[in-house]
């Protein structure tokens, strides 16, 4: 049997009923491929629905505020993928009459639907010839031919593009694409593969070299650098201080609490000594820290997090242009990232706001 048709008989038997395969809806499908490009299946599922039933229609999507595009979208990370969202959603008005596209030709033309996106929405919507290329895709080809380029390299990318265009399944391009992440997610998984019960077994070079472990090759990426993100919670009556974030550096236009940045890591009593923390806050201030420090891993970066609270408001001594005071009921409706609302969740009661 090809590796197509043997393929989509295991898809199937074994893939999943996913909410998203159940429609041709060109937008639902851009919807859901969006968001499973950010985070995995069972944590996409909840933002899934909810941007459908925000927003049904791609009309909607585009007419919404961008903030609430972005609240809603708050916890996925990398929030250009919403603005590009809302951006596609607009263009589809304005250039396609409101209709979603479903050509690869069109798609590729929305802002933030790359060659995957746009082989993804095409082969699913309207059986497009096009043959999709992600993570699983790598893995399944790398692993069943004994491919050893690395598939971030320049090389690599063609010889995996040329080869998954050249197996697609030319009826049943959709069914195709769907069996072939399925297969990656479930089956021939990055850590611990199925191989005992894969249907590939005889005919997969790596199982038989048992290179499973090594394959797919990928360049390591370079270094990543380390940064140390010191957040203030200054409370005034029933008001909070915020910050909005800048462009020029991560989560351009999201809320977070007043902060300032170090290279180094500090302790409170290095953070007194800092001139920019004297430029801010009188010397008498006293900070609280508010649990421990928090990791997020970004690409290339990796950012540390330690929330203080100030024991004062009157002890801002500087209040920078962009920190304006909320009140705790308006807190909700502002685009946060998540190490942010992650906060604001996990500490409630401990600085005592009526969420
Ligand atoms: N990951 C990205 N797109 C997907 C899809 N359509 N089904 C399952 N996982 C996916």
């Amino acid at each position: 049997m090809s590796f197509a048709r043997e393929l989509i008989a295991w898809y199937q038997a074994n893939g999943r009923d996913l909410p998203w395969r159940a429609t041709q809806d060109p937008y639902i499908i851009w919807l859901s491929e969006v968001i499973l490009q950010q985070t995995r299946v069972e944590q996409g599922m909840p933002y899934f629905y909810r941007f459908v039933e925000s927003y049904p229609t791609v009309s909607h999507f585009a007419e919404a505020p961008e903030d609430d595009i972005l609240r809603l979208w708050q916890g996925l990370g990398y929030y250009s993928r919403a603005r590009n969202m809302h951006k596609a959603a607009k263009l589809v008005l304005s250039e396609f009459k409101g209709v979603f596209p479903v050509t690869y030709a069109d798609l590729i033309r929305l802002p933030g639907v790359g060659e995957y996106t746009a082989a993804a929405i095409s082969s699913f919507s309207s059986n497009e010839a096009k043959a999709v290329v992600d993570g699983n895709v790598y893995r399944v080809l790398a692993r069943y031919f004994g491919i050893d380029e690395a598939i971030n390299g320049t090389a690599g990318k063609k010889i995996f593009a040329s080869l998954a265009e050249e197996l697609l399944d030319k009826e049943r391009p959709g069914l195709y694409n769907q069996a072939i992440m399925d297969f990656g997610a479930l089956q021939c998984k990055p850590k611990s593969p199925f191989c005992g019960t894969c249907v590939f077994q005889v005919d997969c070079q790596a199982y038989r070299e048992g290179k499973v472990n090594v394959l797919p090759v990928k360049h390591k990426a370079k270094a990543s650098r380390n940064r140390y993100f010191h957040y203030f919670i200054v409370q005034k009556d029933n008001q909070l201080l915020m910050s909005q974030r800048g462009a020029g550096d991560v989560w351009t236009g999201l809320y977070e609490f007043p902060m300032l940045e170090t290279a180094e890591s500090m302790t409170v009593e290095q953070l007194f000594e800092q001139e920019l923390f004297k430029g801010c806050f009188a010397e008498t201030a006293v900070l609280e820290p508010l649990g421990a420090i928090t990791k997020q891993v970004l690409s290339h970066q990796n950012i540390y997090a330690r929330f203080y609270r100030l024991d004062d408001a009157e002890k801002v001594r500087n209040k920078k242009s962009e920190w304006n005071y909320f009140l705790l009921e308006k807190l909700d409706s502002l685009a946060k990232h998540k190490l942010i609302f992650s906060f604001l969740e996990e500490n409630k009661e401990l600085i005592n706001l009526k969420l």
